[in-house]
C-alpha cells in the first residue's frame, strides 16, 4: 500500500509545499482562497484521522495561499474524541517527509484574561501542557526528549506580530492551557488556569505543536477567542457559542494569516 506521503506527491503534481496550516474553528473559510486548488480526503490518506468534531470528514486543500505554496488541513483529531493522543501524529510525519518545514495551528479558545474578549485573536507564546498525557508516550527513539524552550518560533512569532501591525489588526500574546476536554472547564480550574499564568485554555493544538516540534518543524499557533472561561461572565458555556463567535475572530486572524504567508512566512 502506498504511504500519504505517496499519495500526495502523486496528487500534487509539481506543487512543493512549504508550509502547513491546520484550520481550527472559523477559519474553514480560508482553503476557499487557495489558488489552483487540489482537494485531498483524508480518507484516501493511510493513517490520517477519520472524522473531525463536527463530524466532516478531513481533507487537505493544496496549493498556493498569498502566493505559498501550502497544504491546508481542513479537519483535526482531538485527543478527546478516542483518548489517543497522538492520533495527529500520522499527519505531521507526513508533512516532515514531504519537506514541509513550517506549521502553523489555528484554534479556537476560552479567555482567562478579562482584557482578551470574545473575538479577540491571541498569538500563542508558549504552553502548558495541563492533559497529563503526551502524544509521544510510548516512542522509543532517543528523540522523544524534545526541548521545548522555542517550540513557538521566535522568527514566526516576529513575523505574526508585524503582521499584525501592517494590517491594523490587534493581536493579543499569551499562554496557551490544555485541557483534555470534552467538558469545559469549572470556574474553579479557570481560577487556576490564570494563577498558573495561562492566557486561554483549550482542548488541540499542544499535541500537535509537541509532535511537530518531534519531526523538526517550525510552529506558530493562534487562538481565535471565542468565549470568557467558566464563571468569567455567569453565563454557561456552550459549543454552538463556540461556533457563533469563531468567525469574528477568524476572519481577523485570516487577515494576519494572508499577510505572514505573502511575506514568506518569517
Ligand atoms: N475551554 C476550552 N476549550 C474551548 C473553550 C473553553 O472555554 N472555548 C473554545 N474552546
Amino acid at each position: 500500500m502506498s504511504s500519504a506521503a505517496d499519495v500526495l506527491r502523486q496528487r500534487l503534481g509539481g506543487l512543493a509545499p512549504k508550509a502547513a496550516l491546520v484550520l481550527g474553528s472559523g477559519l474553514g473559510g480560508l482553503a476557499g482562497e487557495v489558488e489552483q486548488a487540489v482537494r485531498i480526503p483524508y480518507g484516501e490518506l493511510p493513517g490520517f484521522p477519520a472524522s473531525g468534531v463536527s463530524g466532516h470528514a478531513g481533507e487537505i486543500v493544496a496549493g498556493l495561499f498569498a502566493a505559498t505554496p501550502v497544504l491546508m488541513l481542513a479537519g483535526r483529531a482531538h485527543y478527546y474524541e478516542h483518548g489517543d493522543a497522538s492520533a495527529m501524529r500520522p499527519v505531521i510525519a507526513t508533512l516532515a517527509e514531504l519537506g514541509v518545514g513550517t506549521l502553523v495551528l489555528t484554534n479556537a479558545a476560552g479567555s482567562v484574561d478579562i482584557q482578551i474578549p470574545p473575538g479577540a485573536v491571541m498569538l500563542i507564546e508558549d504552553h502548558i501542557n495541563f492533559s497529563g498525557t503526551n502524544p509521544l508516550i510510548g516512542e522509543g527513539d532517543e528523540r522523544r526528549f524534545v526541548g521545548m524552550t522555542t517550540a513557538y518560533d521566535p522568527g514566526l512569532k516576529a513575523a505574526f506580530k508585524a503582521a499584525a501591525a501592517v494590517t491594523g489588526v490587534k493581536l493579543h500574546q499569551g499562554v496557551y492551557m490544555w485541557f483534555s476536554g470534552p467538558s469545559f472547564e469549572t470556574p474553579a480550574e479557570i481560577k487556576m488556569a490564570r494563577i498558573c499564568g495561562a492566557e486561554a485554555v483549550g482542548m488541540s493544538t499542544v499535541p500537535e505543536v509537541i509532535l511537530a516540534r518531534f519531526y523538526g518543524l517550525r510552529v506558530a499557533a493562534c487562538s481565535v477567542i471565542t468565549n470568557y472561561g467558566a464563571g468569567m461572565t455567569g453565563a454557561e458555556l456552550s459549543h454552538q457559542e463556540t461556533k457563533d463567535m469563531a468567525p469574528v475572530g477568524g476572519a481577523r486572524l485570516a487577515t494576519i494569516l494572508r499577510h505572514v504567508f505573502r511575506e514568506g512566512l518569517g
